[in-house]
């Protein structure tokens, strides 16, 4: 509607700070649960990476910065080669922030342009390839 205030993010058009908790709190919740990814958490504790996870999705949305003012510049890419993260763990990994997307009822539309930047994401954060390289599906 004309006059209506456009959201100036993602972040907020999807409802903000909540709707990123509720995205951060069910995929740690997953992941606690999931026989592929849990061993890969070196922290017995979920709750610090819950925290860096729903911190990050915010700020890579336009949201507030407070990734980058804890953390620094995020370097994902070296933040996880130390893991082993082949296809099996990729795809469990999207799995999960698809329920989790799911479950807390991210705007479908919002969700379309979302999930290919996270996809490319989790593609770069593939750090072990079978020999001959990765497949491109
Ligand atoms: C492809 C599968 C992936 C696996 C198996 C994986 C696994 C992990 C693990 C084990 C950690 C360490 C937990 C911690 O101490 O924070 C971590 C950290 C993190 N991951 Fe991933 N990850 C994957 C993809 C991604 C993607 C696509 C993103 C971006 C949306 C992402 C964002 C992060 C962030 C922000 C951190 C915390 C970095 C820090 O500040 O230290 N990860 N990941």
């Amino acid at each position: 509607m004309p006059g209506d205030p456009q959201p100036s993010s993602v972040y907020e058009a999807i409802g903000g700070e909540p709707t990123f908790r509720r995205i951060a709190g069910r995929f740690y919740e997953l992941v606690a649960e999931d026989e592929i990814l849990r061993p890969l958490y070196p922290e017995g504790d979920l709750g610090p990476a819950e925290e860096r996870m729903r911190l990050f999705l915010i700020q890579q949305w336009g949201g507030p910065g407070d990734y980058s003012a804890m953390r620094g510049p995020p370097k994902l890419g070296a933040r996880h080669l130390k893991f082993r993260i082949a296809r099996p763990q990729r795809d469990a990994w999207l799995n999960a922030m698809s329920i989790a997307f799911d479950d807390a009822e991210v705007d479908a539309s919002y969700r379309a342009q979302m999930w290919p930047a996270l996809e490319n994401l989790a593609w770069n954060m593939t750090t072990h390839a079978p020999p001959g390289g990765l497949p491109k599906t």
